[in-house]
């Protein structure tokens, strides 16, 4: 049986009168990519939130690398983000620093006893990894959108953590952009092991980086699947309406 890294069960999470998330179930395993797609406003922020303790759960089970999150200590939690990186919707840079100085800021904290050339090993790997080498020097308003994604990228993963979250990682990018973002999704998938959940409203991206895609519709996961599974011809007409949205242009060129 293959290990899990994140079990989700019967997750509630309202705020006020507004039911965000209403029994959820979910399984992330070892290794794995696993898409979670759903319309804006549907709760894929406020879920990744919730796995990393940004947030509190109002019911259900949410145990993440072994730890339960609704009985973790102040120490347990620290201990459990250096463990999970979050890669944001904004890729969330510091302005004032240089991309190596930005990269160096999560390895200062989670390792403190590197030295200088330690880190800068470091440092060089992820920057290679994401290929963005000869930006070390510059500051973030030198690079474009794509090139801060993957910055953002390279900081989460250079603490090595073993579980990714990516909130909207194409977004905003044109479409040769997206793919070369999901091609890295995917590389750093097996150079760094680790399982990663990637939330998105792109079809494309669920496809090329998704082992698994999970549709979240009025609050719970409506289909689990591979991508020709939930989108097979037996899928609801809102799951459907959701794939001709995105690729019913492109059966016209
Ligand atoms: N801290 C909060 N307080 C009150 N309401 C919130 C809070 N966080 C999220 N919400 C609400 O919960 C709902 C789900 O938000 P969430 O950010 O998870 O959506 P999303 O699926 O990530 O959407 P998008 O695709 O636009 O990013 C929204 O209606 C939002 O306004
Ligand atoms: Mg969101």
């Amino acid at each position: 049986m293959r290990n899990t890294v994140i079990e989700i069960r019967d997750l509630y999470k309202s705020f006020g009168d507004l039911h965000v998330l209403k029994g959820i179930d979910l399984d992330l395993y070892d290794g794995e990519n696993l898409v979670v797609l759903g319309k804006s406003g549907t709760g894929k922020s406020v879920l990744i939130k919730i796995i990393c303790g940004l947030i509190k759960a109002d019911k259900g089970k949410v145990n993440v690398l072994g730890y339960d999150l609704n009985n973790i200590t102040k120490a347990e939690l620290n201990a459990l983000r250096l463990e999970v990186g979050f890669c944001f919707q904004h890729s969330a840079l510091y302005d004032s620093m240089t991309i190596q100085e930005n990269i160096e800021f999560p390895l200062k904290y989670a390792l403190k006893n590197l030295s200088k050339m330690e880190m800068d090993k470091k440092v060089d790997r992820v920057l290679e990894a994401v290929g963005l080498e000869q930006t070390k020097k510059q500051y973030p308003a030198e690079l474009s959108g794509g090139q801060k994604k993957r910055i953002g990228i390279a900081r989460t993963i250079v603490v090595n953590p073993k579980i990714l979250l990516y909130d909207e990682p194409t977004a905003g990018l044109d479409p040769i952009t997206c793919v070369e973002i999901n091609d890295l999704i995917n590389q750093v998938k097996a150079e760094f092991k680790a399982s990663s959940i990637i939330i998105t409203h792109d079809l494309t991206c669920a496809k090329q980086t998704g082992d698994r895609v999970s549709v979240l519709l009025d609050g719970v996961f409506e289909k689990t699947g591979n991508f020709a599974e939930v989108f097979n011809s037996e899928a609801s007409s809102q799951i459907k309406q959701f794939h001709d949205y995105n690729f019913i242009d492109n059966k016209n060129f």
